[in-house]
């Protein structure tokens, strides 16, 4: 007869249980999400992410400082242009309220990596993330016409001093196009990370809140995933490394952990997790009613994407997990 197996001996002492961890949750792979309006000494709690807020750019560069202060070693930038308009003007525009934010935040935090996201819906009239004929109220978004405007907004962001493009708008094409515009404008050296499986999710309800960015009319389906589809990301990836993809992101995170499992399998570029908005609201909300212990609950799903195969995580959570990982 064989002893029967006992794996409980490994976890009888915390010492133990330490040694034989396998997976490690560290400042390290927190990236922390920051939305810029216009204004001077503005904060605006969005109602739907309790401890998030849109900000004025002198307080984005105070938070900057605190990100920093945490040993969170990035953030990443979304922006609410004072107007919109069918060409997304306020995306490209060298005084765009993110390119402005970028170079306030690189003057004052140099060390901070600064991620911009590079997309046109918060800065479109209709909500869409690229490029919609005049009175076209059918939401077909035009793919190439797109890729020019991304490519200048892209360009301009790195102008503006951003230390990582990450381009979201899942248009064909997108990596090469903004590569390739990096590349001409003398930005060899700028990484992209690529938003290269991001699924049509109900999930990025509370963000639309906060970056004003819900489509007038239709919805995402044309151009972001269905959530039915797993291969469909391994396509997509493939694709954005071969345009030369730098890092490759999985949106949203909870309800895909399978996709990033199978992503990280099928690429040797870090992968990254966007812990999106309603996963960081339903948690919200569950603290706020007493029912789950925040901590361990932030920690526990932090910790799992990075099992799932995470290199970084972009998360709304980021200053706590930091503030509980340097205690
Ligand atoms: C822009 C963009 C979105 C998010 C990040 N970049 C929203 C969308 O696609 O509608 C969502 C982030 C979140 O929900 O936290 N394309
Ligand atoms: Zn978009």
């Amino acid at each position: 007869m064989f002893p029967i197996q006992r794996p409980r001996r490994l976890r009888s002492h915390p010492q133990l249980r330490r040694m034989v961890q396998e997976n490690l949750l560290t400042t390290n792979d927190l990236i922390y999400p920051l939305f810029a309006v216009p204004g001077e000494g503005f904060a605006k709690e969005v109602k739907s992410m309790p401890g998030v807020y849109q900000l004025s750019i002198d307080k984005i560069v105070e938070e900057a400082k605190e990100v920093y202060d945490l040993g969170i070693p990035a953030i990443i930038l979304f922006g609410i242009p004072a107007d919109k308009d069918i060409d997304a003007t306020g995306a490209w525009h060298d005084h765009g309220i993110v390119q402005l934010a970028a170079t306030a935040v690189k003057e004052a935090v140099p060390d901070l990596i600064v991620m911009v996201d590079t997309c046109l819906c918060e800065y479109t009239s209709h909500g869409h993330c690229g490029y919609l004929q005049v009175g076209d109220l059918s939401g077909r978004v035009l793919n190439d016409p797109t890729l020019e405007l991304l490519k200048k907004t892209a360009v301009s962001q790195a102008k503006a001093g951003a230390d990582i493009i990450a381009p979201s708008g899942m248009m064909d094409g997108f990596v090469q196009a903004v590569r390739a515009g990096l590349d001409e404008a003398g930005f060899q050296d700028i990484p992209i990370m690529s938003y290269a499986a991001k699924y049509a999710s109900a999930y990025y309800g509370p963000f639309r809140d906060a970056a004003d960015s819900a489509p007038q009319f239709g919805d995402r389906r044309t151009y972001q995933m269905d959530p039915a589809n797993g291969r469909e990301a391994l396509k997509e990836i493939e694709l954005d490394m071969a345009e030369g993809a730098d890092m490759l992101m999985v949106k949203p995170a909870l309800a895909y952990m399978d996709i990033i499992w199978r992503v990280k399998q099928a690429t040797q570029l870090p992968v990254a997790a966007y812990n999106v908005s309603g996963e960081y609201s339903m948690v919200k909300a569950a603290v706020l009613n007493g029912w789950v212990d925040e901590q361990r609950v932030v920690m526990e799903t932090l910790l799992g994407f990075k099992r799932a195969g995470a290199d970084l995580i972009l998360t709304y959570h980021a200053k706590d997990a930091a503030r509980w990982l340097n205690a």
